[in-house]
């Protein structure tokens, strides 16, 4: 019998083939090899960075006082452990995150999400009703994707390394006319994946001014989402602190999502969103019990403590290790890339850079660039070591992953790459940053058209 297959969704169907991203990903993780090749490309935290011995201390902790955390290995609510959210909002009002004051979080609902800031941002993709979506270019192309799946469509507007661009966001708001209805919802990455672009607090009261406007005109309230996934990753001493748009939300229409998966570990599964009371929020939490609760609540309850005990000193410990990181690369990269034409944005908070290349050199799969750092290029003196085995590749992820395919960044994003300096040590990421090095001036001498082999008369790779 020939029986045909299920009936899918559009949704379903969109979903059944792997973004091109996760397809180039999987291949590269199914050849690695560990201590040859490196990868810069996946965003996983440093796992140095990772309390491991805190958090067993904090689960012994927590099962050792029923009085407090009292069914911690039970079910959860909808809304979160009550231990946690009380955690969160100590640590927001005591360490003054944002400059949130007790009198601003009284006014607001927290809860938390099923499953890290991922799954309240797909909570706010399906409780919304579908339409345009505001965001940044290029963009966080996890969640994008998703919103794209689900139908959503996405205006892209153009970000510098202060983040979104305000005078671009007002005239791309202008040019929509009479589709301005059609905006659902506004998504903006505070500390930008992929460029690491730090949005300043000018311009997050700009957005906040400027959707407001769109707001009045339209009698409705357009949320404003600001992930702050990387918010507490700000490790350059003269960034000025960022500062909370709910200080100055005068509608009503920001809400914020914050994570503990950079700070302390993303296996905790903490995510959690912040915004006014109302039906969009009761709709999230609904949506979080219908997906079977939030975070498991063993693992609210040691993040509860650990906020309570620990967290200070771990944000100092996150912070230094990415700092010192971050001040050797860009070094690397202004002594050694730049004179090249190569710029850059990132390093001053979070752990990606996003580097533009010279006109001419393209960063995607079928690239000189792309086949050097996969030892693909059909040289052997490139492609293997002593002739024998394959010589050391390296991950990144290219912009037109990035940037939007039917945005104004189409064009840059070719010449454009993130790369992650979270997951791999330093010594391995310079190592890397030589072969980036390499590549351009192998990518140089195949876009000129002249023999491969010139490179080796003028440069010695080592
Ligand atoms: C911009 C952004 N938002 C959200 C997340 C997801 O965070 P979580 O681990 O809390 O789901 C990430 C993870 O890389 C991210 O880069």
């Amino acid at each position: 019998m020939c029986l045909s297959d299920p009936v899918l969704s559009a949704y379903g169907v969109a979903s059944s083939i792997p973004a091109p991203i996760n397809r180039m990903m999987a291949r590269f993780a199914g050849s690695f090899r560990s201590g040859v090749d490196i990868n810069l490309g996946v965003g996983y935290v440093n796992e140095e960075t990772i309390p491991r011995d805190l958090i067993q201390s904090a689960l012994t902790q927590v099962l050792a006082d029923p009085e407090k955390y009292k069914v911690a290995l039970n079910y959860g609510g909808p809304k979160g452990s009550p231990n946690l959210i009380q955690s969160l909002r100590d640590f927001h009002i005591t360490r003054k995150i944002g400059g949130l004051t007790e009198d601003v979080l009284n006014r607001k609902e927290m809860i938390i999400g099923p499953s890290g800031a991922t799954s309240s941002l797909e909570g706010i993709a399906h409780t919304l009703n579908r339409g345009i979506v505001i965001t940044d270019d290029p963009k966080y192309f996890i969640y994008t994707h998703l919103l794209e799946r689900l139908g959503f469509e996405l205006l892209s507007v153009p970000q510098d390394c202060d983040g979104i661009q305000p005078e671009l966001l007002k005239q791309k708001i202008a040019a929509l006319g009479e589709r301005q209805q059609e905006i659902s919802f506004v998504y903006i990455v505070t500390i930008n994946n992929p460029t690491g672009a730090i949005l300043t607090n000018e311009r997050r009261r700009e957005i906040v001014r400027i959707i407001s406007d769109v707001c009045r005109k339209q009698n409705r309230r357009i949320p404003i989402i600001f992930d702050k996934a990387y918010e507490l990753l700000i490790h350059h001493p003269a960034v000025p602190a960022p500062e909370s748009a709910l200080l100055y939300d005068e509608l009503n229409i920001v809400y914020e999502v914050g994570s503990l998966s950079k700070i302390v570990a993303p296996a905790l599964r903490i995510g959690y969103l912040i915004g006014p009371p109302g039906d969009f929020i009761n709709a999230l939490v609904q949506k979080t019990s219908d997906v079977g609760f939030s975070a498991p609540l063993i693992t609210q309850e040691i993040a509860s403590y650990f906020l309570d005990h620990h967290i200070q000193a771990q944000l100092q410990k996150v912070n230094q290790g990415y700092r010192a990181k971050a001040a050797a690369i860009s070094r690397y990269i202004d002594t050694e890339l730049r004179p090249l034409g190569v710029s850059y944005c990132g390093g001053q908070a979070a752990f990606y850079y996003y580097l533009t290349l010279p006109e001419g050199i393209h960063t995607h799969e079928d690239s000189p660039f792309h086949r050097f750092l996969n030892r693909n290029t059909g040289d052997k003196q490139i492609d293997f070591l002593n002739g024998v085995e394959k010589g050391p590749m390296v991950s990144y992820i290219p912009g037109s992953f990035c940037v939007h395919a039917q945005g104004d960044l189409v064009e840059l994003g070719k010449r454009q790459f993130r790369i992650s300096y979270s997951f791999e040590s330093l010594e391995k990421i310079e190592e890397a940053l030589g072969y980036f090095r390499q590549a351009i001036l192998f990518s140089q001498q195949a876009t000129c058209g002249g023999a491969m082999n010139l490179l080796w008369s003028n440069e010695k790779i080592d």
